[in-house]
């Protein structure tokens, strides 16, 4: 009677341990864990690089890109490159997802969807939009605005490759994100939007949005400046434009949401000891009534001088704080230095 009671009490201590393993982390689930800024990303709690570059994820018009490779690999999909056409072809299980870079156009399983936000090259790295891709191949996408986190978590019993979640997750990912899933991604109040012919600005918005944890948009001309065009010794186009008061250069794209930025950092090259004409086009594109508004400009040597005061009258309402000039080699900590001096909220 003994040895029965005793062997009783052993299966149930067993069939207790088991359950509570069970409740704690469901067996076989895979979830990554991402932070923006972070190249470190959490699988299943093991610390791996996003990839080998040291690549952070980052946020750019209130959606998080990042290189994707190790994430599709570590949900035994693939990731092919093509430098050529600059498209990317990602595969897990029966899934296909072609991106290209600059496209807001994505196709999953060959039917097209409306990105947020395109495919980038971001310092010479490929960075995708994690949602769009998570949700079509079937993981559970969650983001911790508090955190900067984003957990993608696969689930152990959800097959990816099922046809139920293609369909789920093709809906999330383009408009309904937007209004319901993402309410605390799209809560980012801050904005760089710069221009930049040759790269400095790029730079300098770049580590500027990375230190103040803003968005950021590039002011990118409809008919792109060739090296012709800016050789400022002969009569060349951006000669022309900054000699012509009405010169209003096109946009390609435009800034979405504008109205969730409070405080907006504007960037540009001086030229001619002024903002390229394309700024002007900009200003006048939006109301940035109410909204703070941070210049800032990279020159040869040339002060930021009288460049954003004369832009002051195309936003009116506006709170206009002092401008900067930066050198193309600003490191981050002269940059860190000059956003810890700004009042902010
Ligand atoms: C048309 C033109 C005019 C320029 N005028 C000035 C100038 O007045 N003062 C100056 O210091 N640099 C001047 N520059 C140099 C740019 O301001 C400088 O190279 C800037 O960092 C370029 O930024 P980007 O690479 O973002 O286009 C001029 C460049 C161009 C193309």
């Amino acid at each position: 009677m003994k040895k029965i009671l005793l062997t009783l009490f052993t299966v149930i201590l067993f069939c207790m341990t088991a359950l509570t393993v069970n409740a704690a982390e469901p067996e076989g689930n895979l979830t990554i864990q991402l932070k923006i800024d972070s190249p470190v990303m959490l699988v299943n709690s093991e610390e791996k690089n996003i990839d080998e570059n040291g690549t952070a994820p980052v946020i750019v018009n209130s959606r998080t890109l990042l290189p994707v490779r190790a994430i599709v690999e570590e949900i035994g999909g693939s990731a092919e490159w093509d430098s050529k056409t600059k498209t990317v072809d990602l595969q897990s299980g029966d899934d296909n997802i072609k991106l290209e870079i600059g496209s807001l156009t994505a196709y999953l399983n060959n039917e097209p969807y409306t990105l947020d936000v395109p495919p980038a090259i971001i310092g010479g790295r490929t960075m995708l939009p994690i949602r769009f891709i998570a949700e079509s191949f079937g993981l559970e996408v969650d983001w911790d605005s508090e955190e900067q986190t984003i957990t993608l978590t696969k689930k152990a019993d959800q097959p990816t490759e099922s046809d139920t979640s293609t369909e789920v997750s093709t809906e999330a990912s383009t408009e309904s994100v937007t209004a319901e899933e993402t309410p605390s991604e799209s809560a980012n109040h801050i904005l760089v939007a710069y221009f930049s012919a040759t790269g400095n600005t790029k730079g300098v918005a770049e580590k500027i949005a990375d230190t103040a944890g803003a968005d950021i948009y590039e002011i990118t001309p409809e008919i792109p400046y060739t090296a012709d065009d800016l050789d400022y010794n002969t009569d060349c186009r951006s000669n022309k434009e900054q000699n012509d008061d009405n010169a209003r250069p096109e946009i390609s794209g435009t800034v979405e949401n504008m109205e969730q930025y409070d405080t907006v950092f504007i960037g540009y090259p001086i030229w001619w000891g002024q903002a390229p004409k394309i700024m002007y086009t900009f200003m006048e594109s939006y109301d940035f009534s109410g909204k703070t508004i941070i210049p800032f400009c990279t020159s040869g040597s040339s002060p930021i001088g009288s460049s954003a005061e004369n832009m002051q009258s195309l936003a009116e309402g506006a709170d206009w704080l002092e401008g900067q000039r930066f050198s193309s080699a600003a490191s981050t900590d002269d940059i860190t230095d000059w956003i810890n001096s700004l009042d902010i909220k």
